[in-house]
């Protein structure tokens, strides 16, 4: 199996491939929690190994609340992943985060409810920090990129993570929106604090595709698909040059998550 692979991308809806990669191969990886979303696309971008996969399933078959995040994450670590990257959709909570913009979430707010969410079993007990759960190397280097090209991008927002797959009840939305979170989705908790884990590097880059319904208009699935679909390219044009942008080797810590983590 490859294990020098550099970085993994988890693709969110309306992303089911890169199609950046050149020579690109399906791998499938099994692992100890069961099976990945689907198989995994490895290709080579600009001389740098790089693993694909859309979290939902290459078919969009997976809802927030059935993926396997343990399996996903599992299985880039097995191909030697340090670095992942997390396009997502995400609703506003905010006047001013428009449809169509981009957001950097910097923290979570989590509201899941039934998902497994680490590693941690019985006979290892561990105990990460998730004081900032995102790696600051790969965000600041998210925001250049998403800057450089003068893409509308809300920094250092609050996700509010909901279990799904429904949306919001207005009342939620509004209770959401009193903390002063700025977006919401299904799918951050617990992909990043599993990468945390796991000791790699995580960022998400969030498109905005609708006002939650704080704003009185219900969501629907059409609308964040259509939003979306305007801004894919965008989003694969932000991945192209993120690749480019991120520095060989770590000098985050990221690494040592588990340095202070067991008792
Ligand atoms: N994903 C996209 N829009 C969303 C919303 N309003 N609530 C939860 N998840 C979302």
């Amino acid at each position: 199996m490859e294990k020098d692979v550099e970085i993994g991308i988890f693709g969110g809806t309306g992303i089911y491939d890169s199609g950046i990669l050149e020579n690109p191969q399906e791998v499938t990886i099994d692992t100890p929690y069961g099976k990945p979303s689907d198989s995994i696309t490895v290709g080579i971008f600009k001389g740098r190994k790089i693993a694909f996969l859309p979290r939902h399933g290459k078919k969009h078959t997976i809802p927030p609340h059935m993926i396997n995040y343990r399996a996903n994450i599992w299985a880039f670590k097995e191909l030697g992943i340090t670095r992942i990257i997390a396009p997502s959709a995400v609703g506003s909570l905010k006047e001013e985060i428009e449809p169509g913009h981009f957001a950097l979430p910097t923290q979570f707010l989590d509201f899941t409810k039934s998902r497994n969410g680490s590693f941690s079993e019985l006979g290892r007990v561990i105990h990460i920090s998730v004081a900032d759960p995102f790696c600051p190397e790969l965000q600041s280097s998210i925001l250049k990129v998403i800057k450089e090209k003068n893409f509308p991008i809300h920094q250092d927002c609050t996700y509010v993570c909901i279990e799904g797959p429904r949306f919001s009840t207005k009342a939620e939305s509004k209770f959401y929106r009193s903390t002063g979170a700025g977006i919401i989705g299904m799918t951050l908790v617990p992909e990043c604090q599993l990468a945390r884990e796991a000791q790699m590097c995580y960022a998400s880059i969030s498109t905005v595709t609708d006002y939650d319904v704080w704003a009185e208009k219900p969501v629907t699935a059409k609308e964040v698909l259509e939003t979306l679909s305007k801004n894919v390219e965008r989003t694969k044009k932000i991945l192209t040059d993120l690749i480019n942008q991120i520095p060989k080797t770590r000098s985050c810590s990221c690494s040592k998550a588990l340095a202070e983590a067991e008792f």
